[in-house]
């Protein structure tokens, strides 16, 4: 059989499509493109994107990165919307050309369309539901597991040796089953942000001291840092443990043999939010968090953010799921960039406003 002409192939594609060349004007606009986003083909070709598309996510970033590392990204949960017509949430893909690497290719997913294919949106309503029924149980099975190990540590007195190994067992695993329910707790219950004027720096620093004494004792941790980086407004307990949670991946997909972690501050005003309603807002701090590690395994790469998605074998996957959620509260943006040998999580926050005590 021969293959249908690639003009064929663009207009059967029932996905929207819009192809873009080197400065971010549309060369093409697949049919389902013109559907989904009520638009005449006439009334986009040729014309830059962001004067015509309201995308809630950093395009013109993503595109960047895109051209610099010849790779495909995906973004989940945006909203999409042109002038006349309501946002719809979608999740987008932007993919080099592989004889054009300049040009981009955009393809939007609208939620449903993702959902009629049975992935993403019916994995996330599971799991929104398993962690409200996680919360609950949370609570009601921390009790009797603490009399569980106390009833344990009591027997551990009066049996012999060679049985002591069963209740510190026993001790251990109930451990690590209230510090799982605490995290399903702390999930459910993130507190709205105090937002207060903070130096990032400070907070990478006392991230990098408590995790070289702890789980990154392996690691060596190089800095980076733009001095002159002006103050973030932010709540620092929780950005805290956003760093402390992205710090803790990079050890674990490291392993016992260890590796190098960079941390990079700079600042980069190109970097602008744009929201569905027309408005902006500016993320210029860019914290980057870069290791050397095996990469995220790419079965997974696209849902890392949801909860209960792991890649490892003892993990809860909650750890990016509340990173996505504290960095969302403070009307940051992350993003992450993954090959084998080198992944980073990069973190785009606001600046401090007069607004703000300092913390
Ligand atoms: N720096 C990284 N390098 C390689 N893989 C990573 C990295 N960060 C995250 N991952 C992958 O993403 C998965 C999800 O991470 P997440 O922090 O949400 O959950 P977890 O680490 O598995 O469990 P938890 O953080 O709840 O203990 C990890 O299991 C791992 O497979
Ligand atoms: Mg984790």
């Amino acid at each position: 059989m021969t293959l249908p002409s690639a003009q064929t192939l663009w207009s059967s594609l029932s996905v929207p499509a819009i192809l873009l060349d080197e400065e971010d004007r549309a060369i093409g606009i697949n049919p389902a493109a013109e559907g989904f986003l009520n638009i005449s083909s006439r009334a986009l070709m040729g014309r830059e994107i962001f004067d015509r598309l309201a995308i809630d996510a950093p395009l013109e970033e993503i595109f960047a990165r895109v051209r610099a590392d010849q790779a495909t990204l995906s973004i989940n949960d945006v909203d999409v919307g042109t002038g006349d017509r309501a946002p719809v949430v979608c999740n987008i893909q932007a993919a080099p050309l592989a004889d054009r690497p300049e040009a981009i290719l955009l393809l939007i997913l609208p939620r449903e369309f993702a959902e009629r294919f049975g992935r993403d949106q019916g994995m996330k309503s599971a799991a929104r539901s398993a962690i409200g029924m996680a919360e609950m149980l949370a609570h009601e099975i921390k009790n009797p597991l603490a009399g569980i190990t106390g009833a344990a540590q009591l027997l551990s007195m009066s049996i012999s040796a060679e049985d002591i190994e069963l209740t510190d067992l026993i001790v251990a695993e109930s451990r690590r089953i209230v510090k799982l329910l605490e995290q399903v707790e702390q999930f459910g219950n993130l507190r709205p942000p105090e937002l207060r004027r903070v130096n990032v720096h400070d907070l990478l620093d006392r991230a990098r001291r408590s995790a070289q004494l702890g789980f990154a004792g392996h690691m060596t941790i190089l800095e980076d840092y733009d001095p002159s980086l002006p103050p973030t407004r932010c709540d620092a307990d929780q950005l805290l443990q956003v760093l402390s949670n992205l710090l803790r991946n990079a050890a674990e997909a490291a392993g016992a043999k260890g590796g190098t972690v960079r941390l990079k501050t700079y600042y980069d005003r190109g970097l602008r939010l744009r929201r569905s309603d027309g408005g902006g807002t500016v993320l210029p701090l860019q914290v980057e968090i870069t290791d050397d590690g095996p990469g995220i395994p790419p079965d997974i790469v696209g849902d890392i953010f949801a909860p209960f998605v792991s890649g490892r074998e003892n993990g809860t996957g909650l750890g990016l799921a509340l990173v996505s959620k504290i960095v969302a509260a403070h009307g940051g943006w992350i993003s992450v960039d993954s090959h084998p040998g080198r992944t980073t999580f990069r973190l785009s926050l606001p600046l401090a406003t007069d607004e703000e005590e300092t913390a």
